[in-house]
């Protein structure tokens, strides 16, 4: 029987201002005596990180700090993670920061417990299990707290791997993201919207991921543009962590698609913001989409309050929902293409990159080249 379906249910989360005092007791609780805090320099001189240590220690908690993670962190710095987490004989691990610091602590998890490097435990779940993973989320995009991959960066290959690891609390404080500027904050934000809107449309939805993603469309239209204008809008910041953390529980069943497809793509050629390309490529993702299932597109429009009249072709329900989506993302300042100084030529070279993408094992249906070739043409020319 193929008509099967699965949900996951991940790690307990703490949402709230001031969430993050809690920490320390919520730690103990998980039966921590000795933490390693996972983190990278910028954050390590953030507020929410003295204030995050300062309730470990309060607690009774001792910590031993490991601030090194770097963006999309490479396999060495995960090997001397783990290496100074077993020298250490630390018996939690706490990590505050956005996907990079999120990731790393994943991979030092599955270290504690086994031998290095972690490089032999890519996509394999078969290990010692380590110590109890508490994230502090500093930006509200990855959702990494409730998914149950680790995106780690393979140096001798020079691809981008996973292990499987889950955390076992998620702390959500707005005080932890309120310095993000209003660029991150919406290349954040709208990759946490393209995992909801690809999460919908994915190739093994399910009825859980699309409540939560409807869910996280609606929060961040109504919260980001207040987020951008007013970084410390402690509320709107709040629900656009809820709104992550919602399309991180999401496609953790669901997975991602084409948009992810390209925007691995590009971020490995071009080095531009993950969140960014999602945006840019979301809109002919959504024309691909509903020409498999104009029904799922149409969810999306919805949540973006389109009212469709139930006369519109497929065609028109997707340029509907893609123009919606070009139109908030000029709203939320996303730059183009062009501005990002990537001409329309070495954009539709990276289309060789997209079929090998390991996303695109979840496409819900297979592309021809010009079909790439195409969407790619298209999401340069659709947004200037
Ligand atoms: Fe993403």
């Amino acid at each position: 029987m193929s008509s099967l379906g699965r949900y996951a249910q991940t790690c307990p989360i703490i949402y709230g201002v001031g969430a993050i005092n809690v920490l320390g007791e919520e730690v103990k609780k998980l039966g921590c005596s000795k933490v390693m805090v996972v983190s990278d320099e910028n954050v390590s001189r953030l507020e929410i990180y003295a204030k995050g240590k300062k309730s470990l220690q309060d607690a009774g908690v001792q910590v031993v700090e490991f601030t090194k993670v770097i963006p999309d962190p490479p396999d060495y710095i995960i090997n001397e993670g783990g290496e100074n987490a077993k020298a250490e004989q630390i018996d939690g691990i706490v990590a505050i920061g956005g996907g990079s610091p999120m990731d790393a602590a994943k991979g030092i998890n599955v270290l504690v417990n086994n031998p290095g490097p972690v490089n032999q435990y890519f996509g394999n779940p078969f290990y010692q299990p380590g110590v109890p993973v508490v994230m502090v989320v500093t930006t509200a995009g990855t959702g990494s707290e409730s998914t149950s991959v680790g995106v780690i960066t393979d140096t001798i290959n020079d691809v981008k791997n996973s292990v499987i690891v889950n955390a076992t609390l998620g702390i959500l404080d707005p005080e932890a993201t309120v310095s993000v500027p209003p660029e991150m904050t919406a290349a954040t934000a709208m990759d946490a919207f393209a995992h909801a809107a690809e999460a919908i449309t994915a190739k093994m939805p399910n009825p859980k991921s699309e409540l939560l993603s409807v869910a996280a469309i609606k929060k961040i239209m109504a919260n980001l543009p207040e987020a951008m204008a007013d970084g410390n809008n402690l509320k709107a910041r709040g629900e656009l962590l809820l709104a992550s953390n919602f399309a991180g529980i999401a496609f953790n069943d669901a997975l991602v698609h084409l948009g992810h497809c390209i925007a691995h793509s590009a971020g490995a050629k071009f080095h531009v913001t993950h969140g960014i390309v999602c945006a840019l490529a979301l809109p002919e993702v959504m024309k691909y989409a509903a020409k498999i299932d104009a029904e799922k597109v149409k969810i999306i429009g919805e949540a973006m309050d389109i009212s469709f009249s139930g006369l519109e072709s497929v065609g028109e329900i997707g340029e509907m929902v893609a123009e919606a989506i070009r139109i908030f993302n000029r709203k939320v300042q996303i730059k183009s293409f062009k501005d990002l100084g990537i001409s329309r030529a070495d954009l539709l070279a990276i289309a060789p990159m997209v079929f090998k993408d390991a996303c695109y094992n979840f496409v819900p249906k297979e592309l021809k080249n010009e079909e790439v070739n195409t969407i790619l043409g298209e999401i340069y020319d659709n947004y200037q």
